[in-house]
């Protein structure tokens, strides 16, 4: 499996930082009710187990969104919005990754417009050698390389998913060419990663 995939963070490893994550908020907005917004798809199964490791009342909202044409733009389109309003509510957005951070700056402004009484961010994995906009990333997982990263809610084509690791693609192309390329190869290591 290394020539085509190798494991960036283990099941347990990320256990370990959403534990970490969650006391963290939990020390930080006690006495309050955070909202934590989910940025669907990829960040659902991040927020899912970050809100389980935050011991406050909590509410949750899903927003989804779109991007336009190939790559990140930070042209974003909304697909679902909130379903409640979150003026004067402390709001935690909880995204998967960070890369150029056009999309959640995007996103921020948005959110900002509705006057929340604070509004933070919660992002897994930031890929912060690629940033082009300035951004506060108040609660972060981890730095990641600058490597394209699939697992724990991340995507290639709507695959991969459901893994419970994160692993950096060594072969892009092969990916390109055959997107279920690395499934039989990940679904045999997946014992030894949970
Ligand atoms: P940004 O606007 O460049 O910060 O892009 C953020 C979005 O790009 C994320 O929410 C992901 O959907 C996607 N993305 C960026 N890097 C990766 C990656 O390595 N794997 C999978 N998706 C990624």
């Amino acid at each position: 499996m290394e020539e085509l995939a190798s494991i960036l963070y283990t099941a347990e490893q990320i256990r370990e930082r959403v534990r970490d994550l969650g006391g963290a908020i939990t020390r930080d907005y006690a006495g309050r009710e955070p909202v934590l917004i989910s940025v669907l798809k990829g960040g659902a199964m991040f927020h899912a187990d970050l809100l389980r490791a935050v011991d406050l009342e909590t509410k949750v909202d899903f927003m989804s969104i779109s991007s336009y044409g190939a790559g990140s733009s930070g042209v974003v389109r909304i697909v679902k919005d909130l379903d409640d309003d979150i003026l004067n509510q402390d709001v935690i957005l909880v995204e998967d990754i960070v890369d150029t951070g056009l999309t959640l700056s995007y996103l921020l402004g948005t959110l900002r417009e509705r006057e929340p009484a604070s509004l933070e961010v919660c992002a897994l994995l930031d890929k912060s050698a690629r940033r082009i906009t300035p951004l506060d990333i108040r609660y972060r997982g981890f730095d990641c390389p600058d490597r394209f990263v699939l697992g724990y809610g991340l995507d290639h084509d709507e695959y991969y998913r459901n893994l419970p690791f994160i692993v950096t693609v060594e072969d892009m192309a092969g990916l390109e060419r055959d997107p279920l390329a690395l499934a039989a190869l990940l679904e045999s290591a997946g014992e030894r990663y949970r």
